[in-house]
């Protein structure tokens, strides 16, 4: 019968482990794609992603495979990222499946977010295949990842697929193991439609397309369905499957994972992880979903010209549509004009909207610094939700400021417990409880507030571990922290957009270290204008911006002709992405700057 022929699985692995690599002998292998059109990592389809050679957006792909037992199956394989920004992601995916491959570097072992997802992964009830992976490598030691595997996941993986996917070994194993380890879908033909939306993309043909995955029934054009959470009805359009390019099909049956359109003009109108169901048949109860996502941090959004107002929340609708995790809403900052205050899942994920809102829709933006939400209590007993330091009350009317804080899970080679311990201590972390997990390596956890995470954190513990470390985390909580916000003045003026929050013991510093800053990256001016740091009248920190000479090249000799393009070349790099503020030219480069203090 069909169903017992699908096997539906994502990927998951840690950062780089291979997991693209992977699946691109896959889709070889199964003559999914010609050798001709085959170029690395298919899977990664966006410009974006294929330049960072990361993954960011799941795809997924059916693909045929004949199986040593005779039988041709269907596969539908569902890539994953893995970024920490991303693991929301990841949990839509494996929703849809009933198996999980799960890759891990033969020299690097299990890293945080190998953990991460094989959670997930157990949370879906998914069966696992550990594979391991670039074998090939000299520094390759199969045996130690094997005990590593069970001795921190507690999964058997002595008969592991060792493979490497750089020469295709293995590959042919590892499709046979998913078609004997992995269960088949069990979806009721017989019983009325219910299919999960785990991800969907705006197409301006053909409004938005939805990727299913059909738990029970079956689906085909005309038929009406309706969304569950909302009662809206649609009528079918189109149903298929990506091979990887959508070839359309006259039904999607109970076990499949494809497409489906219906018209649908606004994604808001079916959510990720919404269930839909035949209007005049309807199921009675819709899929479990997963969990949402949540946005991490915070940031203000303004173009570069105020006109482009309109085109930006066009823009960030659009984004949306295929980026459930995007969240923005309107507001105004008097230095900046009109522009969005927009959610992210971390500062990756922030870097992604902002390239691709410059590159798809050939926006030129001021993005402020990154902020976590602050939940403060007020003097008469009310509750604010501060995602914006302008917004923040006036102290003397806070009873109580609490911050986010995470649970990070730090794996680290013994030799750097000691450096990962300093910074994390000095990051305001308090100390959980510390793992061995082989004779060489241990898992470090600390309760670390979620904006030191997001400023340099992770930069840091790359740099104190020679790269060693790897980070997971995870929100725990809100904890009371006695935090002041931070002012900056322009030319005696506050700049709404520069203000940022801060432990009170480090105000003094950053307060200093972001005044220095400021006056390095924001160009001269015809008048002397300077720069200082406040806590409400008090004046922490101040420097000076000389007023600027005419012509930087004045004072070069005639000769030098290379040297003086260069220095034009400059300001006008410089001018680029220049907001006026007041009288003031500000370049993007100083909202940014309180990130880059060190
Ligand atoms: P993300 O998509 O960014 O999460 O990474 P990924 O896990 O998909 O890793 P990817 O497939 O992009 O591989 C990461 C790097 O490892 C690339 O440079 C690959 O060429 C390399 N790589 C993958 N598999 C092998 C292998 O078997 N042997 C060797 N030597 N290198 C490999």
């Amino acid at each position: 019968d069909y169903q017992s022929r699908i096997r539906n699985f994502s990927i998951v692995a840690h950062i780089d482990h291979g997991k693209s690599t992977i699946a691109d002998r896959i889709l070889e292998l199964t003559d999914t794609v010609s050798k001709r059109e085959m170029h690395a990592q298919i899977l990664d389809s966006m410009e974006l992603e294929r330049e960072r050679g990361i993954t960011i957006k799941l795809n997924s792909v059916e693909l045929k495979y004949h199986a040593k037992d005779g039988k041709d199956y269907i596969f539908h394989l569902i890539d994953t990222p893995g970024h920490v920004d991303f693991s929301y992601e990841v949990s839509r995916s494996l929703a849809a499946c009933e198996g999980a491959v799960l890759v891990v570097d033969a020299a690097q072992g299990v890293e945080a977010q190998t953990l991460a997802n094989v959670y997930l992964a157990l949370d879906n009830d998914l069966e696992i295949v550990p594979v391991i992976n670039k074998i090939d490598l000299p520094a390759a030691d199969p045996d130690r990842v094997k005990d590593e595997i069970e001795d921190t996941i507690g999964l058997d993986a002595q008969d592991a697929v060792l493979a490497s996917a750089k020469s295709g070994l293995g590959i042919e194993e590892l499709l046979e193991r998913i078609v004997t380890d992995i269960p088949a879908p069990q979806g009721d033909f017989e019983a009325p439609l219910k299919a999960m939306i785990f991800d969907s993309v705006y197409d301006s043909y053909r409004g938005v397309v939805l990727s299913v995955r059909i738990d029970d029934g079956i689906v085909k054009p005309g038929d009406m369905i309706e969304v569950m959470s909302n009662g809206k009805k649609y009528e079918v359009t189109e149903v298929g499957v990506l091979s990887p390019k959508a070839v359309s099909r006259d039904r999607l049956v109970a076990g499949d994972v494809g497409y489906l359109t219906a018209n649908i003009k606004t994604v808001r109108d079916t959510h990720v992880g919404d269930t839909l169901t035949l209007a005049n048949n309807p199921t009675t109860k819709p899929t479990p979903g997963y969990r949402p996502a949540k946005p991490m941090v915070y940031s203000g959004m303004y173009p570069v010209e105020n006109a482009k107002y309109d085109d930006l929340r066009e823009a960030l609708e659009r984004l949306q549509l295929n980026d459930a995790a995007l969240e923005f809403e309107p507001e105004t900052s008097q230095a900046l004009g009109f522009g969005f205050r927009c959610g992210f899942l971390g500062l990756l994920h922030m870097d992604v909207i902002q390239e691709r809102l410059e590159r798809e829709f050939d926006l030129e933006l001021i993005m402020t610094a990154p902020s976590v939400d602050y939940h403060t209590t007020l003097q008469n007993g009310d509750e604010k939700t501060v995602a914006n330091p302008a917004d923040m009350p006036d102290p003397s009317d806070i009873r109580e400021i609490q911050e986010p804080y995470v649970k990070a899970e730090i794996m680290v080679p013994n030799d750097y417990v000691g450096p990962v311990m300093e910074l994390s201590q000095r990051k305001r972390g308090n100390f959980v409880t510390m793992d061995y997990l082989d004779a060489n390596r241990v898992n470090v956890i600390y309760e670390i507030p979620l904006s030191e995470i997001v400023f340099d954190f992770f930069d840091e513990l790359k740099s104190n571990t020679r790269g060693y470390a790897s980070l997971d985390y995870e929100l725990c909580g809100y904890r009371p922290s006695d935090l002041v916000k931070i002012d900056i003045l322009l030319a005696g003026e506050v700049v709404d957009a520069l203000s940022f929050i801060v432990h009170r013991d480090f105000a003094q510093a950053r307060g200093r270290a972001i005044t220095e800053k400021l006056k390095s990256v924001i160009p001269r001016q015809q008048f002397e204008v300077p720069v200082q740091a406040s806590i409400g009248n008090k004046v922490i920190a101040r420097s000076t911006i000389k007023a600027y000479r005419k012509d930087v090249t004045a004072k070069l000799y005639g000769g030098d002709v290379t040297r003086r393009m260069k220095l034009l070349e400059k300001q006008k790099a410089g001018k680029k992405r220049m907001k006026a503020v007041g009288k003031l030219d500000v370049p993007q480069e100083a909202f940014m700057s309180v990130l880059k203090m060190g």
